[in-house]
């Protein structure tokens, strides 16, 4: 009789772009992370930058050389190593992505090489400006990005630290992240 063999499903590691005080990212996240859970067979898993502090640029040497000094890196290149796939879940700040998300990004290099990613992106007008940025940086890391990057929209209310209930509030945007994490199984399982 022929064995099953167990296979665990892919770890998709969702990394929030916000440490701000006050942040509507882990919120954010957590709607992400259920509508994942609710269509994929992927195993998700919040990364908090906020639980990885990283002092700004203070690796001497070139991350994608290799060889860390820090061991506050060589912890943070462990976790990263051991995803199969990411999400970026971002807040737009002026234009661009939060410093916070860049300063993780550029500590490591070989780490998220190869890896699909979907982004996430979040603030007044959708954060598109913050999401094609941050594609452009993913695609010079070698990830692979996936077409869709859902932009969810916040009312000046909830900017201005009003209510948010993202189950009710982005329902309009439901479908786009399914869209998108749909993308990242495909990708997923074309290697
Ligand atoms: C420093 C800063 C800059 C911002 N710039 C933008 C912006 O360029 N476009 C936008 O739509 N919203 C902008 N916002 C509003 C944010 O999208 C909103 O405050 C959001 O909740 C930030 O995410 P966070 O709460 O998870 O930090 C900005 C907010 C901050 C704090």
């Amino acid at each position: 009789m022929a064995e099953e063999i167990a296979t665990a499903a892919p770890t998709v590691q969702v990394i929030l772009g916000s440490i701000r005080a006050g942040r509507l990212c882990p919120k954010l996240a957590a709607w992400v992370i259920d509508i994942g859970r609710a269509s994929t067979g992927l195993n998700y898993e919040l990364v908090d930058l906020a639980d990885w502090p990283l002092p700004m640029d203070d690796e001497p040497g070139i991350p994608a050389l290799g060889g860390y000094a820090r061991e506050h890196t060589r912890a943070w290149s462990r976790k990263i190593a051991a995803a199969d796939a990411f999400v970026f879940v971002t807040p737009q700040y002026n234009r661009g992505y939060p410093a916070v998300l860049k300063n993780a990004i550029d500590h490591l290099y070989g780490e998220w090489s190869g890896k699909p990613v979907a982004i996430v992106s979040y603030g007044g007008h959708g954060g598109g400006r913050c999401a094609a940025q941050l594609r452009q940086v993913a695609e010079g890391l070698g990830m692979r990005p996936v077409a869709t990057m859902p932009g969810v929209t916040l009312s000046h209310d909830m900017i201005e630290g009003g209510p948010v209930a993202p189950e009710t509030d982005f329902l309009a945007h439901v479908a786009a992240v399914r869209q998108a994490l749909a993308e990242l199984v495909a990708e997923l399982e074309a290697r």
